[in-house]
């Protein structure tokens, strides 16, 4: 099966993107799954405007991502603008996108209620990505539950064009969504996200994120009294991390009273600390070998141009376009 995933590289990676989208990602590449993963960069440019801040967490991404379990040697991994036939994909699609279609997105009506000014490539944002997706011939777009509809609208933009092609030029995708995970919650019990700034990072210090778990928002419930753990931020993180056997075990102690939510914040520190100990050693490693991370992309986006140059040779010939070079 190809599989193929993007990130937009406007924030560190935080906990919320591990659950909800990168672990999965490592899980159907060890599977065996032909997979492409992709930085998003071209994206990007929608929400940030600051060349230094856009290239910084690009590399972040990068090597966040090597250093969780990207294997090179398994997954096709590059940056999106390596691929400029991306670009061109996006406007072919274009032209065969209804208006109506974009103005029901989901995440464009949100970024703009959050003050991000509406811009074309805000607008626009899902068809690039359906391009993004096609262009690789993308069976399954593993992402967090927010994505959904733009993995809807890939498949729908595909299916218009293969109809006004009359044959089938393009694979239809489909969205690979683990449901416990679906979202994850940030610090202050909303929606985990950089946008809310309530973020714990996935490559913070062991110190830094003890801090950041303390900050989790509780109730006053004092010490000695039992604490409902489906109402509890605290609780709602930790399950992540533990089987269901701990868990089960956690939640009879804050049934019980005396548990208190600090020895809970102390826990979940404890366990992300640790799931994460070895991916931090190998991050600190690699942002001193830039210029192997630089290769690792290099080779990645030459092998996805590959991949996007047939499906475009296929696209522009059903299409009528006709290339003289
Ligand atoms: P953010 O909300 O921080 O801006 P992105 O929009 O860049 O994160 O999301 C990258 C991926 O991580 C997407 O597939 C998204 O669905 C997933 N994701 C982000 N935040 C969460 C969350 N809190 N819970 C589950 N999945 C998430
Ligand atoms: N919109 C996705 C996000 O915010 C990032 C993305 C861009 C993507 N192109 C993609 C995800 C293609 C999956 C497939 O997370």
């Amino acid at each position: 099966m190809r599989v193929l995933s993007g990130t937009q590289p406007t924030g560190r990676l935080h906990i919320g993107n591990y659950f909800g989208a990168i672990r999965q990602f490592f899980k159907l590449q060890d599977e065996g799954n032909e997979s492409y993963y992709f930085i998003a960069n071209y994206h990007a440019l929608t929400s940030l405007t600051d060349a230094g801040e856009l290239q910084e967490i690009t590399f972040h991404v990068a090597i966040g991502y090597l250093a969780l379990g990207i294997d090179p040697e398994k997954s096709v991994f590059f940056l999106q603008s390596d691929v400029p036939q991306v670009a061109e994909l996006c406007w072919i699609l274009n032209c065969r996108c209804p208006v109506s279609m974009m103005e029901k997105a989901h995440s464009y009506k949100d970024k703009v209620a959050r003050g991000l000014p509406a811009s074309m490539g805000l607008f626009d944002y899902p068809v690039l990505q359906a391009a993004d997706i096609v262009i690789y011939d993308a069976e399954r777009v593993p992402v967090g539950q927010d994505q959904k509809q733009h993995v809807e609208m890939a498949r729908d933009l595909a299916g218009k064009l293969n109809r006004a092609c009359g044959r089938d030029v393009l694979v239809l995708p489909e969205a690979h969504i683990v449901s416990e995970a679906a979202t994850v919650p940030g610090i202050d019990g909303e929606k985990m996200s950089k946008s809310y700034g309530n973020t714990i990072e996935i490559f913070a210090t062991a110190k830094a994120t003890q801090k950041r778990c303390a900050q989790i928002v509780t109730d006053s419930t004092p010490l000695e009294e039992a604490i409902d753990p489906e109402k509890c931020n605290v609780f709602a993180l930790l399950k992540l991390f533990v089987s269901d056997e701990e868990a089960g075990d956690i939640a009879g102690k804050y049934r019980a009273g005396g548990y208190g939510y600090g020895r809970a914040k102390k826990r979940l520190a404890e366990l992300i600390n640790e799931q994460f100990a070895a991916a931090r050693d190998r991050y600190n490693e690699l942002e001193k070998d830039p210029d192997y991370v630089r290769d690792v992309l290099r080779e990645g986006g030459r092998k996805a141009r590959e991949t996007a140059e047939a499906t475009m040779q296929r696209v522009r010939e059903a299409c009528g376009i006709l290339m003289n070079r």
